[in-house]
């Protein structure tokens, strides 16, 4: 059982595995008319968010519901945070409530490690500065898995703004542990020195990358956190960094295209591209529930409760106190 989920760094294989298992189990959930299991019944799972999120906090939201743990949203924004207070006193307020889990986003790298620190609960990182977003790769793994059939072998092109990204790292290191071969590539000041470090190779030719490349995973340039101006201009880095039906086509036929989200369309990904059918970025949200209702069950002992079973409509108090 994992206590924490912070970084792809401490999963290996057989956990990615386990947890992409676990995943396909919650998967057919969404299908049946009432997407619910009792699961997580009684149990409360925190989303604190000091930064922006779509995808990832709502995501979580649902794969908490689904689960039918309570949810409580807190975001930085309108909470005491605004006047001052500390992570650890907002957090240890969460916990005075008795939350069982906290799903963190914060700007600060390492701000998920130093929460479990203060709180009993279970961390779960959605995002940590540059650092990392281990579910953002868990669900893109899952993806790719559900699409292509393995992850072992395969050719990976994680391509963009490397040095702002903590998908880039978490990826990276995700599909490195289960056998894939990664290489990144992006302008050079966009690839940070370290990348060596992550265990894939690095290149700056995303032409002779592309004929060998089996899943080409675009990276969202980063504007809000450049603090200088990495590239001339996004038509420059469009032209020669960017993915359009050009470059798609000298994809071998059966590779796959993802992206995190949210997209700059017409800068690092044509519209084309985004919506071409082996474009997985829709999958990749869909998918993103059920990694995620595998995590927080997981984690929360869920692997010691009943298996998953619909939860079927309550008529009287007797059968809503039976359950
Ligand atoms: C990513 C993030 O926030 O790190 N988005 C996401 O979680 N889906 C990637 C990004 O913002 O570019």
């Amino acid at each position: 059982m994992i206590t924490h989920l912070l970084s792809m760094e401490d999963l290996d294989a057989e956990q990615i595995g386990h947890i992409l298992d676990t995943a396909e189990g919650f998967r057919d959930i969404a299908l049946r008319p009432v997407k619910k299991v009792p699961t997580l019944r009684g149990r409360t799972v925190c989303n604190l968010f000091y930064e922006d999120s779509t995808r990832t906090r709502t995501s979580f939201e649902l794969a908490a519901k689904r689960l039918s743990a309570d949810t409580l949203n807190f975001s930085a924004k309108g909470s005491s945070v605004s006047k001052g207070e500390s992570l650890k006193d907002t957090a240890q307020t969460l916990e005075a409530m008795g939350v069982d889990a906290i799903v963190i986003r914060h700007e600060q790298s390492g701000a998920a490690q130093t929460l479990t620190r203060f709180v009993q609960a279970r961390v779960l990182n959605a995002g940590d500065g540059w650092h990392q977003h281990p579910t953002q790769a868990l669900l893109d793994l899952f993806t790719v898995r559900e699409h292509v059939g393995r992850l072992a072998g395969l050719n990976v092109a994680v391509v963009g703004d490397v040095l702002h990204s903590r998908v880039a790292r978490s990826v990276v290191q995700g599909f490195a542990t289960m056998g894939a071969n990664v290489t990144v590539c992006g302008p050079p000041t966009l690839v940070p020195a370290s990348a060596p470090s992550w265990g894939c190779e690095v290149t700056y030719d995303l032409d002779g990358l592309l004929a060998r490349t089996d899943v080409l995973y675009l990276l969202r340039v980063q504007r809000e956190r450049m603090t200088e101006q990495f590239f001339p201009s996004s038509r420059e880095y469009a032209r020669i960094w960017g993915v359009g039906r050009d470059r798609l086509a000298r994809l071998p036929d059966e590779a796959v295209v993802l992206h995190p989200g949210p997209m700059n369309r017409g800068v690092e990904v044509t519209a084309e591209v985004a919506d071409a059918p082996n474009a997985l970025i829709t999958a990749q949200v869909t998918n993103g529930i059920a990694v995620r209702m595998s995590c927080l069950y997981l984690m929360l002992g869920g692997e010691q409760a009943a298996p998953a079973e619909p939860v079927t409509q309550a008529t009287t108090a007797e059968e809503v106190a039976a359950r």
